[in-house]
């Protein structure tokens, strides 16, 4: 076989983590056509826009890119560059053949599940037989066919191990964009994850639109973690985003018997109130959420909570918005994602009476985020005088600094030398802000 004419390749990626896989898996997967990464959308000759449905005017922000990347198309051809523009991703499934309706100068569109084929979508494309559509539901069929990861993705990587939601949230889009949940097998999960670490990398996090209802030939997410935690070479595990419902005794133990699992959870709760809860599908009460954490912390002291919230979900009164700033104050998160609500075209919450005015949304949401920022800010102090095991991940913010992780997933950044990249070592905290510490490398304590 000869060599394939080299070409460039330009993915811009938005949404959630599952979609910064996906985009590596997509390049991955175009790499034997011969695509290697482009400096930009102006020097590609295939972009892809892998986009995200999740909340507000989604497609309205796809049109606009579009709009964009088809100037640069249109200036390439005139110059005789050939181009494909490919849509992928969320609103690629939503929207169908409504996207190649409005935007016609689209040559793919390819929906979550179908990114194994499409080094065959690009040949069509080329072949110049008009735009190439597909957004088929075929999880496993996907993963077998995707090539194993050629290339790194750095000290920290993610790997998808579950995929689709079955869950049916009144709020949300991921259901029908996603698909039915579906796990990977056990020993595909451990083959990629060794093939990772062979590329380098030190830190995985598992990923799924519902990580911990993964299951597969009676294992769990706890036997997973167990046997990821053998490779050597491998140092830490993180999963996420887990489902209060899909907490089994078996995960829940692996975070007291298993030190590379890091004590740092996201586990969204959306709401304190009962009555919104169940309006909102979510299948467990306030107070469910309170003993599952209670629990956690039992089986992990040092466990750190993170969470999603949504305010203004059609029916929240004011009474149910304090239970939710009940619940905070409660839990106590060291981070947390707040949004407000916004409705979904096809989401039963969408047509739901009792929508809640932007005014009210927008002061509840402020209410809100001022709590967390003040837990945020807590909790980040109380890593001040402290030595944290970091996991140093690349350069740091200043020249002469690197940066890293520390269990918990705050970001640190200190003075070391760049032979640090890749390994765990201590550093004192000096000082912390909201969003990041800096501090002092401590020789003595450094571990490979
Ligand atoms: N599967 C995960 C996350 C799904 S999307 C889970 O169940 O938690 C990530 C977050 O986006 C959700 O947790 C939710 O807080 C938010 N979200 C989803 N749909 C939304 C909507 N219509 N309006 C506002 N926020 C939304
Ligand atoms: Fe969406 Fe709910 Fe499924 Fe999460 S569990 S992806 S919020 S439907
Ligand atoms: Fe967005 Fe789809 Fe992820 S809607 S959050 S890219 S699952």
């Amino acid at each position: 076989m000869t060599n394939p004419t080299p070409k460039r390749l330009h993915v811009i990626t938005w949404g959630c983590q599952m979609n910064v896989y996906d985009s590596a898996r997509m390049t991955d997967v175009l790499a034997p056509l011969g695509y290697a990464p482009a400096a930009g959308p102006d020097d590609a000759d295939m972009v892809i826009l892998n986009t995200c449905h999740i909340r507000d005017r989604a497609a309205e922000k796809v049109f606009s890119e579009l709009g964009r990347l088809r100037v640069i198309k249109r200036d390439r051809e005139a110059a005789g560059l050939p181009t494909i523009l490919a849509v992928a991703g969320c609103v690629a499934q939503a929207e169908g053949e409504a996207l190649l309706a409005r935007a016609p100068y689209v040559d793919i569109v390819l929906g979550p599940q179908t990114y194994h084929k499409l080094p065959e979508m690009v040949a069509r494309a080329a072949r110049a037989a008009g735009s190439v559509i597909e957004t088929d539901f075929t999880t496993v069929e996907k993963f077998d066919a995707l090539p194993a990861p050629a290339t790194s993705q750095g000290v920290t990587g993610f790997l998808t191990i579950q995929e689709g939601c079955d869950k049916f949230c009144s709020f949300c889009v991921v259901p029908y964009t996603r698909g039915a949940e579906t796990s990977r097998p056990a020993e595909a999960v451990l083959a990629e994850a060794r093939q990772m670490v062979a590329l380098g990398t030190r830190e995985i996090t598992l990923l799924g639109q519902n990580v911990n209802a993964w299951r597969h030939d009676g294992w769990g997410m706890g036997g997973l973690v167990r046997a990821l935690a053998k490779i050597p070479g491998l140092l830490r595990i993180r999963y996420t985003t887990s489902h209060p419902r899909d907490m089994d005794d078996d995960l829940i133990a692996a975070h007291a018997d298993e030190p590379k699992l890091m004590p740092f959870l996201h586990l969204p709760v959306q709401s304190g109130s009962d009555r919104v809860l169940k309006a909102m599908n979510r299948q467990h009460t306030a107070d469910d959420y309170r003993a599952l954490v209670g629990r956690l912390r039992d089986a992990r002291p040092d466990l750190a909570l993170s969470s999603d919230f949504i305010v203004g979900h059609p029916g929240e009164t004011d009474a149910d918005f304090e239970a939710t700033l009940e619940l905070v104050r409660d839990i106590e998160f060291a981070q947390a994602f707040s949004f407000k609500y916004s409705p979904r075209p096809g989401t039963p919450a969408a047509g739901a009476p009792g929508q809640v005015p932007e005014a009210v949304k927008d002061e509840r949401l402020q209410r809100l985020l001022a709590l967390l920022r003040e837990q945020q800010t807590a909790f980040n102090q109380r890593t001040e005088g402290r030595v944290e095991r970091v996991l140093v991940t690349g350069p740091g913010r200043r020249p002469g600094q690197i940066g890293g992780r520390t269990p918990h997933l705050l970001p640190v950044h200190f003075a070391g030398p760049e032979s640090l990249i890749g390994t765990e070592i201590g550093v004192r905290i000096d000082a912390a802000t909201t969003t990041s510490l800096t501090g002092t490398l401590e020789q003595e304590l450094a571990c490979a």
